[in-house]
């Protein structure tokens, strides 16, 4: 049997901006100079994404399709936490049933948190931040959450309901416990969207599901046409991340703060830096 191809040594990193320096034979569709970006699927073959990454180092190989243009009015270090972060909130709800005035909330203020905030504020969602103790609340409210609920004060799915019950909660606090009470905070036919990334089993009835009547669903992150959209958007509502960012060489350091949930709030390498 033919072994399975080494993992290491491997080149970590996604979410990456760079600059087209060398076309490979047949590739017609950029130009040497262009700055584009990469997100969390390297093209269609879902290869580049996963096991050949590549992002923590000056160059790297990409297929065409996978990759992004990145407009002027954004800067590399800030479009590269749009690459995966910025798409997959913006997306998730893009494509839910939540319409302009609708309660939206957004459970869990990390990396994506932050940015779901923001694009459910831009789209016209009255936006709800839920969030474990009071940290944050100032910084959501100024990212332009309308409601704050502490989920260590009172029970996130009872405050929704006072406030309505919401049409859409995206779920990115990736706690299965936590996703599952949220369901009872939805209002007449909801969604809860997760986006977070929990192994462990939900814990729902069928009456969860019956009694909006609600759905539940995930959502994964998008491909180049997806993050050419959530950058276009976020162009046109100044929609940004909040960053931190390290030279590559001290990229280790940047990757512990990060898992330590320490940074606020996604981690940038910068090659320049
Ligand atoms: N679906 C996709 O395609 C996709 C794409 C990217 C990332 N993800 C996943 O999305 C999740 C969030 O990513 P992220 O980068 O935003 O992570 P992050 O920066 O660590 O933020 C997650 C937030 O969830 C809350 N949280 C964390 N652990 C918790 C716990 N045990 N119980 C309750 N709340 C908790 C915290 O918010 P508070 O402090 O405000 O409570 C934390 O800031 C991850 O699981 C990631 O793998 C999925």
């Amino acid at each position: 049997m033919e072994e399975p191809p080494p993992e290491y040594p491997r080149i970590p990193g996604h979410e990456v901006i760079g600059i087209v320096e060398e076309l490979g034979t047949g590739s017609t569709k950029w130009k040497i100079g262009q700055r584009v970006g990469i997100g969390w699927h390297g093209g269609h073959n879902h290869v580049t994404g996963l096991t050949m990454d590549g992002g923590y180092a000056e160059y790297m190989v990409a297929f065409e399709d996978g990759l992004t243009s990145i407009p002027n009015e954004v800067s590399s270090k800030d479009a590269a936490p749009l690459m995966c972060a910025g798409e997959t909130t913006f997306s998730a709800l893009r494509n839910s049933k939540a319409r302009p005035g609708d309660l939206v909330a957004i459970s869990g203020i990390g990396e994506l948190g932050h940015l779901a905030v923001q694009y459910a504020k831009k789209a016209g969602f009255q936006t709800v931040a839920i969030s474990r103790g009071g940290d944050k609340e100032k910084l959501v409210r100024e990212l332009g959450a309308h409601y704050y609920i502490d989920s260590e004060k009172e029970d996130p799915a009872q405050a929704l309901k006072v406030l309505g019950g919401a049409k859409v909660i995206l779920a990115t606090a990736p706690n299965a416990k936590v996703i599952s009470s949220l369901i009872n905070g939805l209002g007449t036919d909801g969604e809860l969207i997760i986006v977070a990334g929990s192994g462990e089993p939900l814990e729902l009835s069928a009456m969860d599901f019956l009694k909006g009547p609600n759905t539940v669903r995930g959502t994964f992150t998008g491909q180049s046409k997806e993050i050419e959209a959530a950058v276009r958007f976020s162009v046109l509502t100044d929609v940004r991340p909040m960053i931190e960012v390290f030279p590559l060489e001290r990229a280790s350091e940047a990757y512990d703060k990060m898992m330590s949930a320490k940074t606020r709030f996604r981690a940038v390498l910068s090659i320049s830096e």
